[in-house]
């Protein structure tokens, strides 16, 4: 089988799907690399590695897609909506397409893709089981944005984060807090850590609070009782209204003799909580940072602007929406290993297997042979579906 490696062609997107080094697996597993002119340039993986590993350049973009059995891709149509219904009529029925795709929020392109035919993996599902954390490229890229947050941070601060003695006197350590103990702000944790700065921590699942301290921080105990803070995979619940507000009221205080503040709480499938109003930046020493890594989903922030850095009272607020692609070579990487691993767990014996008793499969397959299949968004679907037919009738 021919696996097509395309270009990225979102806007500001440097990565690309699979790198030199992976190619030997999969060719072993009998799949023959077809990639576009320079489609690695970018993450610094010219032709000439892809070539010296056994892949073959196409003569242009239309070949990749005419001659690819399977797709590989790090934004597909879902995640590049504009640019990507370019490469839309390129796709042909029966084609396996697999990359990121924002399955539950982009439901249009996915519905896109099942009107095609084609064959679409979606890598935002994979289970988080033992079994699949070799897949797990929203870990991977959670590790690479939040590593590059605290790097931001510390080149956009106009001060250091180490304390330091020296003949001219002492430099007393920045006070870096992060918000949200996922596997970004883990990474931020560390990152900060490294880089000498003393650094607080908190999120709403108490849980970590002993991952937070093993890293040299310390957890922030705001003494919000919530009997309810984690779902059965590990992830936060959405709470309700009050509780955010007690939650902004108890971190008032330590927001404001914050020098950096990293924010990363997300609540899967919903808008980011606020964690911090316009009032509490206003409670800010000037010259402060806020990194606001859940631009995307609306900001932890109530001022942050998507990949628009601003500045209020003195404090730079910046919410970068693909911190991944700025770290290309290594996300490239770490991405092009999840996404062999996931491909080679579908071929067997040089063939694409499709085995729906299979979880990983199942959870990440979203259309196939002209429909949307994916449980999950089959029950989106039919959640939206009678509201707009309320809509309609005026119900
Ligand atoms: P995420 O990206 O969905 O959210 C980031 C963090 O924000 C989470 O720790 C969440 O608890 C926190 N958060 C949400 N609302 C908050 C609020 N109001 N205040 C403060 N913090 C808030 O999370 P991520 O990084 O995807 O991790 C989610 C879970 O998945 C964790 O339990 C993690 O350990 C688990 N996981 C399991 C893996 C595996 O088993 N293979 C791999 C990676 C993660």
């Amino acid at each position: 089988m021919i696996v097509g490696i395309p270009k990225e062609t979102f806007p500001g997107e440097r990565r690309v799907a699979i790198v030199p080094s992976v190619i030997p697996s999969l060719t072993k597993a009998g799949l023959h690399i077809l990639t576009e002119a320079s489609a690695g340039d970018e993450a610094g993986f010219p032709d000439a590695a892809f070539l010296d590993k056994g892949a073959q350049l196409a003569s242009d973009r239309g070949q990749v897609f005419a001659d690819a059995d399977i797709v590989l891709q790090v934004r597909t149509l879902g995640a590049n909506p504009e640019v990507g219904r370019v490469d839309l009529g390129l796709l042909r029925q029966g084609q396996i397409i697999i990359g990121l795709s924002e399955p539950l929020t982009a439901l249009d392109s996915a519905k896109a893709l099942a009107e095609r035919h084609v064959t679409a993996f979606s890598l935002e599902l994979i289970p988080r089981i033992t079994r699949a954390q070799s897949m797990d490229v929203l870990s991977s890229m959670a590790t690479v944005s939040g590593y590059k947050a605290v790097v931001l941070a510390a080149d956009t601060a106009p001060r250091m984060f180490p304390m330091l003695m020296t003949a001219a006197g002492t430099v007393k350590p920045a006070r870096v807090l992060i918000l949200g103990a996922g596997v970004a702000g883990l990474q931020a944790i560390a990152t900060a850590r490294r880089l000498g700065a003393n650094v607080e921590a908190y999120d709403v699942r108490p849980a970590v609070k002993e991952q937070v301290e093993s890293l040299g921080a310390k957890f922030v105990e705001l003494n919000l009782k919530t009997e309810d803070s984690e779902d059965k995979r590990g992830y936060a619940k959405t709470q309700d209204e009050a509780f955010y507000r007690r939650q902004q009221e108890a971190m008032a205080a330590v927001i404001a003799r914050a020098d950096v503040v990293v924010t990363t709480a997300l609540v899967p499938g919903k808008k980011a909580p606020i964690l911090i109003t316009g009032e509490m930046v206003d409670g800010m020493v000037p010259g402060s940072v806020i990194i606001d890594l859940a631009a995307e989903q609306g900001g932890n922030c109530e001022l942050t602007k998507a990949d628009q850095p601003t500045v209020h009272r003195g404090v730079t607020l910046l919410g970068p929406t693909n911190l991944a692609a700025s770290v290309p070579y290594h996300a490239s990487q770490m991405y092009a290993k999840n996404i062999t691993s996931f491909l080679l767990h579908l071929i067997d014996g040089g063939k694409f297997v499709l085995d729906l008793d299979d979880q990983i499969t199942k959870d990440t397959l979203v259309s196939h042979d002209g429909e949307l299949v994916n449980p999950r968004l089959r029950e989106l679907l039919d959640t939206i579906t009678p509201a707009i037919d309320n809509e309609r009738t005026g119900a």
